[in-house]
């Protein structure tokens, strides 16, 4: 029988994986009269942060939206600013990745980046592979329709290669070509910095994820504000479609 997902604890129900977009580094700069460049080394800050209290909690997976495949758009000293501020963060916080026992992973269009940051990521990753503790997910030049888009042209490369019948295509086979999809699905989505907006993030891996969105700025965002989420996310019912009465298990549901 389905468990009555009520009378968990709200410990046992702590996200397995858990996907943020860290918006808000522009808007805390702003009231702070500082540049946008302060506000996102203090929100590359709250990473490090929020990394550690996963870890904690024994969150299994945190995905991060990092640079959207959109944010090309935005005026080229605040891109180049962006990518250095990756390279750099990734050399300095590597090591200590590392010893807390992270399994670092990148998902995105990397061959848009320039070759020595490529080289890093690869790097970092095979560093990290062997690591059995938090899975952190970059998603750097990431779009959720690119995602769909890359998955299907593989799915069409295999169908014409003969692979596979165009009769064979489900949304499971879709899924395994999508990123992400060797891991648990997206259990909760916070986006900090009060937009409630996904821009693009993870759109079909967030099909039944539950999302919570928060004023709160990113630099701004810290373990208490991580446990609000958790406990916001461990008050819902997940129904799948079903209805509340099969969900909880009652007997003439
Ligand atoms: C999020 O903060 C960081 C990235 C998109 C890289 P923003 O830079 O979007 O901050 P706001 O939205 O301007 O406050
Ligand atoms: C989403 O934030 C992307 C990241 C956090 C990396 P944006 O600030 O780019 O989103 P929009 O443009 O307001 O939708
Ligand atoms: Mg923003």
């Amino acid at each position: 029988m389905t468990p009555d997902v009520r009378a968990v604890s709200p410990c046992e129900l702590l996200p397995r994986h858990v996907a943020i977009v860290m918006d808000g580094n522009g808007r805390w700069a702003q009231r702070r009269s500082l540049t946008r460049t302060a506000g996102h080394r203090e929100g590359a800050k709250a990473v490090r942060r929020i990394v550690e209290a996963c870890s904690e909690r024994g969150i299994e997976v945190l995905t991060l939206f990092a640079f959207s495949s959109e944010n090309w758009r935005r005026p080229r000293p605040e891109v180049e600013l962006l990518m250095n501020l990756f390279l750099t963060t990734l050399r300095r916080e590597i090591r200590r990745l590392d010893v807390a026992n992270v399994r670092l992973r990148f998902i995105g269009d990397r061959s848009a980046f320039a070759a020595t940051l490529q080289e890093y990521i690869a790097k970092a990753e095979q560093r990290t592979v062997a690591n059995t503790g938090l899975t952190l997910v970059i998603a750097a030049n990431y779009g959720g329709r690119w995602d769909i888009t890359q998955a299907s042209r593989r799915v069409a490369e295999a169908a014409a290669a003969g692979r596979l019948q165009p009769g064979e295509i489900t949304a499971d086979l879709l899924h395994r070509y999508t990123c992400l999809a060797d891991l648990p699905e997206p259990d909760l989505f916070i986006r900090t910095g009060g937009e409630q907006r996904i821009s693009n993030f993870l759109l079909w891996q967030l099909a039944y994820t539950e999302l919570y969105f928060t004023d709160r700025l990113w630099p701004d965002f810290d373990g208490e504000a991580l446990d609000a989420a958790c406990a916001a996310f461990a008050s819902r019912q997940r129904r799948f479609g079903q209805t509340s009465e099969q969900v909880a298990g009652v007997a003439d549901a």
